[in-house]
């Protein structure tokens, strides 16, 4: 496959989604919009890891990529074509190279099939094995997931099976179909924490030697900032991306005051560390309510630098330094410090 880090596999464009919320016996029906107006994109062979608290939209616009949830406005591109002209061709190769890893890997397989038969069945549908290579593939898919020797998992089900050793049948699976892009949604938050890195470490290793872009949804900063050394961050904050850029820079010097936010709140073990920290970068604790989402910047009703403009205008993304940013204040806020100054002097 011809790569370039500079071709988009997937290109949103302003896209909304908005979901139904349902009626109550007396109130009446709304929606909630979970998608605000979001450009993304992933280009083919990079590492973008997505992150954002709870209900900021980080699964809902994978599905968006996934193609499982329809935008309610803006358009997508796979490969450079738009959505609405995809053939029926394109569109089979779309799904087939967009594959999910999910959270949770004991839902995600059925209990009651063997791995020949999870993995297997997948590649005999899609025409990518056949009845007389089906189980050396089976192997050769779970071998470079690391599950040696294969005959050892070939037959077992899922409940035979460890967490770590199921999150990697389903990393398999999604390989099995040669995907483009792997769309990794907390794919280690169910997990032991030792095993953890040696799962974001074969995901890694997957973009690197394969070239195979990925797509690394956490709450987790440093996770974020260990997958995604080569990548780039897109953070969200209800329904937006608020800020995106190179990985490593953005965390060195971020420039939203949401992300400082996040930034500040990661416990620190070393107490004398953790005493001299700045916290005081959010106004509230909790997001808003979803029934009342803020006007302008949707995060003005948390923010310490709020000022008129962020209560009426939403920002628009715009570049600063080498990042996107989508703050009315950006130039004019003091540099952020995760420590008070006098930390150094202690
Ligand atoms: N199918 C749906 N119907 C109605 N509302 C939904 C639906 N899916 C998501 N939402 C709402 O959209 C918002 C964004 O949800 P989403 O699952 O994308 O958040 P998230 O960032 O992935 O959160 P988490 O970190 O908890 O997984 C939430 O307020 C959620 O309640
Ligand atoms: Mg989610």
């Amino acid at each position: 496959m011809i790569q370039s880090k500079d071709i988009p596999i997937v290109k949103l464009d302003n896209i909304n989604v908005d979901f139904y919320k349902g009626k109550g016996l007396l109130s009446k029906p709304r929606t909630f919009n979970a998608l605000h107006k979001v450009d993304f994109s992933i280009n083919q062979g990079e590492i973008v890891v997505v992150v954002g608290e709870s209900g900021s939209g980080k699964t809902t616009m994978s599905n968006v990529i996934a193609g499982l949830v329809k935008p309610t406005d803006g358009t997508y591109e796979f490969n450079g074509h738009k959505s609405n002209s995809l053939t029926k061709e394109q569109a089979l190769e779309y799904r087939n190279s967009i594959q999910i890893i999910q959270q949770d890997s004991y839902a995600a397989l059925n209990p009651m099939r063997t791995m020949i038969k999870s993995l297997g069945d997948p590649m005999l549908i899609k025409k990518l094995a056949d009845k007389i290579n089906l189980s050396e593939k089976v192997r050769e898919v779970l071998t470079t997931v690391e599950l040696t020797p294969p005959d050892h998992y070939i037959n077992k089900y899922p409940h035979q099976l460890s967490g770590g050793q199921r999150q990697r049948i389903l990393i398999a699976r999604a390989l099995a179909m040669n995907p483009q892009l792997i769309l990794a949604d907390e794919p280690v938050s169910m997990i032991d924490v030792s095993l953890r890195v040696a799962i974001l470490n074969l995901l890694a290793r997957l973009n690197e030697d394969r070239g195979i872009a990925i797509l690394y949804i956490t709450h987790d900063l440093a996770t974020a900032r260990y997958v995604g050394k080569n990548g780039r961050i897109a953070v969200m904050y209800l329904g937006s991306i608020v800020e995106t850029g190179n990985v490593i820079e953005v965390l060195a010097d971020p420039k939203h005051p949401y992300l400082q936010a996040l930034l500040s709140a990661v416990p620190i073990p070393d107490p004398r560390l953790s005493r001299s920290r700045n916290r005081q970068l959010i106004t509230e604790e909790d997001l808003p309510s979803v029934s009342g989402m803020p006007t302008g910047c949707r995060y003005h009703t948390r923010c310490l630098y709020c000022k008129e403009i962020c209560k009426t205008k939403q920002p628009i993304a715009r570049q600063f330094g080498s990042s996107m940013v989508a703050c009315h204040l950006a130039e004019e806020l003091p540099k952020f410090e995760l420590y008070e100054s006098k930390a150094g002097n202690e």
